[in-house]
């Protein structure tokens, strides 16, 4: 999956928020909403290790996903604008007004299948490069996360990557080997003292 993490939210209300994978997105992306200024429309990328948080802000509606740098951002970008019209299209006005998670229920799924549908139909791409319409979001730059969060309150990108687990769960399984000897040692020493 090439999109990972999304969300919906007014300011910083989360209203519906899904996630591929298990990961600590969520908690950097409501730091994001919480710095990102003023009430202003954005279109805004910020990378954080190999992932990259696109946000855009439409009439005081933010739509934000986290995705693979791999995925480019015309992709991430059209995630995004199909996400907003749907969303005010099923809602219009309860939007306003609507309290946290508010739509999570009903949306988490749209979310989902949307996530998957850009992440892995090549017609996505397709009908998008045929709209034109990403000119304007293909001029914004990918700045660094450290731009929006301050380096000591940014919280660790942690994403289980199922692809890397094999060999994360090796190298665990060596390491806890060497540190079972090392008590084992350990012990032998105190006894032999
Ligand atoms: C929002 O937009 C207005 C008008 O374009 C501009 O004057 C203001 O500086 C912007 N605010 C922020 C926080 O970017
Ligand atoms: C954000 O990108 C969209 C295209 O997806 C564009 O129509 C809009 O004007 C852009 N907004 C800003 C503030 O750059």
């Amino acid at each position: 999956m090439a999109i990972l993490y999304a969300l919906v939210a007014r300011g910083s209300v989360v209203l519906a928020e899904f996630s591929a994978t298990s990961t600590t997105a969520n908690a950097i992306a409501r730091q994001i909403l919480e710095k990102i200024p003023g009430n202003n429309d954005t279109n805004a990328s910020y990378s954080q290790d190999r992932y990259i948080f696109h946000v855009k802000r439409t009439d005081g509606l933010t739509v934000l996903c986290m995705a693979d740098d791999t995925a480019g951002r015309r992709i991430p970008f059209a995630f995004l604008e199909e996400i907003h019209q749907r969303f005010v299209r099923t809602y219009g006005r309860a939007v306003l007004s609507a309290q946290a998670y508010a739509m999570n229920d009903e949306f988490s799924r749209v979310l989902s299948q949307q996530m998957e549908y850009f992440s892995n139909d090549p017609n996505a791409d397709r009908i998008n490069r045929l709209r034109g319409e990403m000119s304007q979001v293909r001029n914004v730059m990918i700045e660094n996360i450290d731009k929006v969060l301050e380096r000591g309150d940014r919280l660790e990108l942690l994403v289980d990557k199922t692809a890397n687990m094999q060999g994360n769960t090796f190298r665990f399984r060596k390491q806890a080997r060497r540190f079972r000897n090392t008590v084992w040692w350990r012990n032998v020493k105190l006894t032999i003292l």
